[in-house]
């Protein structure tokens, strides 16, 4: 067998576009342009190409993109300040603060500090809590893309039922996140982590993988069972330069049904889907007079 491609840029470009139609018709009404904040400290080099592209898309479809690129020396508090200031300020959206951050700040300090209703990357706690009780607002842009994938592949709701997922890799801001999509879309999810106990044969039972934990070759394209969905959310750099996944990717695509290529295909997903939560949070929280409306309150 040889495995379907999932055509990450593809269906991105399709949800771009759609995005792109609403801030057209909002702005034809009158209305001003969503405007996400984008804040990178330091000068990692990848966070710097992540950021580059998130800027670039909001130019591309229309939105307000403001940057604040601080050095690496810059202050937790001086942090926390900036983002008291964007919670407050009526133009901005969404608020994105690029991970990782320098050792020195507690990025769940900064997280938390975000308003939940600027909080496009749904990795504020009442972000994950929502999803958590099936009551999702902003959900983590990279697991609610690669839901929009997988709806690519099982187009009614009825389809995920049942189906045995496995997600590769616990972190706060992909795994766990992906496992709560998961599971409210109907899977039966099993969630493994760095002490799981034969990650081969949890692997192997499983409808759809769906691998984000950052270690080339990870998952060895013998365990894939035969017509499986294969989600690869890795990115890694190989001293030659090539860009690989977590998948074994020749391997897994002889025998999975369908499969993501890396790149070009979670990531322009992640993009893409944080760009829709901006937009979503301009009209369901922002768009209404202050005075009127219910603004959360959250301590700093
Ligand atoms: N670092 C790597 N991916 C992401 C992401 O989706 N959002 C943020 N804020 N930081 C990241």
């Amino acid at each position: 067998m040889s495995a379907h491609l999932i055509d990450g840029k593809a269906v991105a470009a399709q949800l771009r576009q759609r995005i792109t139609q609403r801030v057209s018709a909002r702005v034809a009404g009158g209305k001003r342009a969503p405007g996400l904040a984008v804040i990178l400290v330091g000068a990692d080099p990848a966070s710097q190409v992540y950021v580059g592209s998130k800027r670039r898309a909001c130019d591309e479809l229309g939105f307000k993109s403001v940057s604040h690129d601080l050095p690496t020396s810059t202050s937790e508090d001086a942090l926390l300040k900036l983002i008291h200031d964007l919670n407050n300020a009526p133009e901005i959206d969404g608020i994105l603060v690029q991970l990782p951050l320098p050792n020195h700040i507690d990025p769940e300090r900064i997280i938390e500090s975000i308003r939940y209703d600027k909080d496009v990357d749904g990795f504020h706690p009442y972000n994950i809590g929502r999803l958590a009780l099936r009551m999702p607002v902003f959900r983590s842009c990279t697991p609610y893309g690669v839901m929009k994938l997988l709806e690519t592949i099982y187009p009614n709701q009825d389809d995920f039922h049942g189906k045995e997922a496995v997600v590769v890799g616990a972190s706060n801001h992909v795994g766990r996140p992906m496992g709560l999509e998961l599971l409210l879309a109907g899977c039966t999810v099993t969630t493994t982590h760095r002490f799981t106990r034969n990650l081969a044969d949890h692997v192997g039972r499983a409808d759809i993988v769906v691998v984000g934990v950052g270690k080339p070759g990870l998952i060895k394209g013998e365990w894939i069972k035969p017509g499986a969905v294969v989600i690869d959310i890795g990115i890694n750099r190989l001293e030659n330069g090539k860009l690989v996944g977590d998948v074994e990717f020749e391997a897994a695509s002889a025998r999975a049904g369908w499969i993501t290529p890396v790149p070009g295909g979670v990531g322009p997903m992640t993009v893409a889907t944080l760009l829709e939560n901006t937009l979503d949070a301009a009209e369901r929280f922002h768009d209404t007079p202050v005075a009127t409306k219910r603004t959360p309150e959250l301590p700093l």
